[in-house]
């Protein structure tokens, strides 16, 4: 088992602190390695509170997430850097790329020194560009591209350090159709390629039959699985 969220809860203060908004209420997934998976579900149910809590960029308030065996709530600081650093490739809505950083230099932004071997990255870098047909204008900036290809180049820079999960956040959700479809053959072959697990969030009834299981999160639960 690659990833256990048992039973955990989420709420939000407005923003005076007066209401108290319960976004999930003993949300429960298991995933295997290799295993990918789509969460559906109405806005504001709290999908991106779910990932965020999984790729520990906040900490629910009951229950617990265990990675490859650990409580994420016993790792140190140090060790939860390097769990988001290492573990977790985050792919976003929108595809946050630096516009002032070229392509190369947006995807080695999470191989940045101090995070394992320069020379490895460097490769994997090459291999993911050559794969996803980006390696010919690695030397561009992300506003000389269109929609489409940063959304790419977002991928390769989540994959750059062989994470072992991948988080996508409505990952085609500013692209249409024909480039959603591109993008998630893609994210799938390399996803297949590597090995990696994923869970996606998305709205696209389409994406979410091409992953091994699918589940709602409705009123702060998450059901049904196939
Ligand atoms: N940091 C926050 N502070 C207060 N409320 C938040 C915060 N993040 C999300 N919420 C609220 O929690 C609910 C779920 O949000 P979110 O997880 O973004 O849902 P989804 O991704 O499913 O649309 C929404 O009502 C949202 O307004
Ligand atoms: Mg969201």
């Amino acid at each position: 088992m690659l990833l256990q969220v048992r039973d955990i809860s989420k709420s939000y203060k407005s923003r005076y602190g007066k209401t108290i908004r319960n976004v999930l209420q003993g949300a429960g997934i298991s995933v295997e390695k290799g295993e990918k998976i789509a969460i559906a579900g109405p806005s504001g149910s709290g999908k991106t509170t779910l990932l965020n809590l999984i790729g520990a960029l906040d900490f629910p308030d009951r229950g617990e997430i265990i990675f490859k065996g650990i409580p994420l709530s016993e790792m140190n600081k140090n060790q939860l850097a390097t769990f988001r650093n290492r573990e977790i490739g985050f792919i976003f809505q929108f595809h946050h790329l630096l516009p002032q950083l070229t392509l190369w230099e947006n995807i080695m932004i999470p191989a940045l020194p101090g995070n394992g071997s320069k020379k490895e990255a460097h490769d994997r870098g090459r291999m993911l560009l050559k794969e996803t047909g980006l390696w010919e204008i690695r030397h561009q900036k992300p506003d000389e591209l269109s929609g489409g290809e940063c959304q790419r180049v977002s991928v390769v820079r989540a994959l750059i350090n062989s994470p072992s999960l991948i988080l996508a956040d409505e990952p085609t959700g500013s692209l249409d159709s024909n480039n959603a479809s591109m993008l998630i053959d893609l994210i799938n072959g390399l996803n297949d390629k590597a090995g990696n697990s994923m869970i996606v969030v998305t709205h696209s009834r389409e994406i979410a039959s091409r992953m091994d299981k699918i589940y709602n999160l409705t009123n702060g639960k998450l059901t049904g699985s196939n």
